[in-house]
């Protein structure tokens, strides 16, 4: 067979970059080595992770605070396993839509590991060992990203885990020690505690989501604790150990005093990192970079014209809507069109409860590069909407440039702040003034109000409710 293009791995960028070369008349093919597509996010990321964190919720609120809204409930008990069962069916029914989309597209789909023979020609080697050879014109690494682990801290799926083995417990830990206090940390850590697991998180770093504006770090670690999560912060796992059904985490401050931390599960969470095994780029001279990605211009080519790569398995996020931008760009770029990513907009969520999402610049960023900006910040406590949902933690942050008062970055914290990122992300697309975003109205009574109440304070300080 022969093709315009074929695809390798069908995460998000995959079988994004698949359906966009399709629907701009590219004769398509994707290779996938496992038989289900869908990649990390479907089937042990975004999706599963958040399914879970969606019925432990359920169960968190049942427990804490129905019976403020005056439901009354007798024998509350956790079923992990229809908790689980539930998930591998959210799965199963995205993974089938993908099918769905490839077929609805024309997009043929061979299962296996792909590799390259030369630049124009990718070996998929099936479980079984049978290969076949397809022709291509261009490439699309989409190959992802794996789990970083360190040699102090074995991983044995069984009692230290990733976020992969995480996803399909079979029974609620009672002291889960979470090393990373990143996202999948405390994403999964609050499923487990929210199902009644002490959680310990054990970070090298002095802050949470390190990555984000840390005003939110602040915030989050504030309302984890008040949820029971411990922290331990400034400390470097230097070695754990497995006897039985106990595992030992050791860890070591700035000073090099050493503290033993005891728990049944330890979840490693410390990053990922590019995925290019079996591609044997070497054959083609595909170049990678010192951390392992494939190596990109700014039009996502690689070293090799006329192959390409895409999402975690190149530099920047790693994120699905980044991946599924970059898949779309390079489908465009093929014929001709001029596509744009505009990757200070790409938002990133953390879906604990309150969620955080923020867009654009943090303050940190902001100070390092002498820009000059205001703060505009609005709490929840003085939402209506929050105080009927009973949502009062956190706050929305906006940052706006001192002269112009355009916006450059919007933090915050509370109840559905992941759905409500994308306003920011629209505002900021159109380069809105903070006091463009406070002069539209926003329905009344929701969440998003305290944007608007954020912008109104970063504008010239004239919040209405506070
Ligand atoms: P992947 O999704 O990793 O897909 C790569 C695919 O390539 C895989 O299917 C792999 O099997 C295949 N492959 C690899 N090598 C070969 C080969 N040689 N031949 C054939 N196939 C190959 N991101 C978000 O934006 N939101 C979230 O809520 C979120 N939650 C997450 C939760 C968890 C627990 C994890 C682990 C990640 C989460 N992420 C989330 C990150 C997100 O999953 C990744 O950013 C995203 O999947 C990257 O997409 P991708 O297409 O680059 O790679
Ligand atoms: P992360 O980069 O978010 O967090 C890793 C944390 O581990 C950091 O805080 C880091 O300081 C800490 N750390 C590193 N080495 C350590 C050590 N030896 N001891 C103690 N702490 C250490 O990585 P994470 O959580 O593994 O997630 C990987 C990627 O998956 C992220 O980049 C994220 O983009 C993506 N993801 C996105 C989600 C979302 O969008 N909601 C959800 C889950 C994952």
């Amino acid at each position: 067979m022969s093709y315009d293009v074929v695809i390798i791995g069908s995460g998000p960028g995959g079988y994004v970059a698949a359906i966009r070369c399709a629907q701009v008349g590219l004769k398509t093919a994707i290779v996938e080595k496992y038989s289900s597509l869908g990649g990390t996010c479907l089937n042990v990321g975004c999706i599963p992770s958040k399914a879970l964190l969606d019925s432990s919720e359920h169960y968190h609120n049942a427990a804490h605070t129905f019976k403020t809204h005056g439901i009354e409930l007798k024998d509350l008990k956790v079923d992990l396993g229809q908790m689980i069962k539930r998930k591998g069916d959210v799965v199963k029914q995205t993974v089938d839509g993908i099918n769905f989309l490839m077929k609805k597209n024309k997009i043929d789909v061979y299962t296996g590991m792909g590799s390259f023979v030369n630049k124009n020609k990718i070996k998929v080697t099936a479980a079984d060992g049978k290969t076949q050879e397809i022709e291509t014109k261009n490439v699309i690494i989409a190959t992802g990203s794996k789990p970083i682990s360190i040699p102090p801290v074995p991983i044995d799926k069984k009692r230290i885990i990733t976020s992969t083995e995480a996803l399909n417990l079979t029974e609620v830990p009672k002291h889960l020690i979470v090393i990373g206090g990143g996202v999948i940390g405390l994403e999964l850590g609050s499923v487990y505690s929210r199902l009644g697991a002490k959680v310990t998180v054990v970070e090298f770093l002095d802050t949470l989501i390190p990555a984000m504006d840390r005003g939110l770090g602040r915030e989050l670690q504030k309302v984890l604790s008040k949820q029971g999560f411990e922290f331990l912060f400034k400390h470097k796992v230097v070695g754990a150990e497995t006897k039985g059904k106990e595992v030992t985490v050791k860890a070591e401050n700035a000073e090099g005093q050493v503290v033993e931390i005891k728990g049944d599960y330890v979840l490693v969470a410390i990053g990922r990192k590019a995925y290019t095994e079996g591609l044997n780029l070497e054959a083609v001279g595909v170049k990678v970079d010192e951390r392992g990605r494939v190596d990109v211009n700014d039009h996502l080519e690689t070293s090799v014209p006329g192959i390409y790569a895409i999402g975690d398995v190149v530099k920047g996020a790693m994120l699905a809507h980044k991946a599924e931008e970059e898949g779309t760009f390079v489908a465009e770029r093929l014929v001709g069109q001029k596509p744009h990513v505009n990757y200070n907009l790409i938002p990133g969520v953390v879906y604990t409860w309150p969620e955080v999402a923020a867009v654009g610049y943090t303050e940190e960023q902001l100070k390092e590069a002498g820009r000059a900006y205001k703060v505009g910040s609005f709490p929840f406590k003085a939402s209506g909407r929050a105080r009927a949902s009973m949502d009062l933690d956190g706050f929305v942050k906006v940052l706006a440039d001192k002269t112009t008062d355009e916006i450059l970055g919007v933090h915050m914290i509370g109840p559905r702040a992941a759905d409500m990122i994308a306003e920011a992300v629209v505002a900021m697309e159109f380069r809105a003034s903070a006091e463009d975003v406070s002069r539209m109205s926003h329905a009344h009574p929701t969440f998003t109000e305290s944007m608007r109440e954020a912008c109104l304070a970063a504008t010239d300080n004239r919040p209405i409710h506070m």
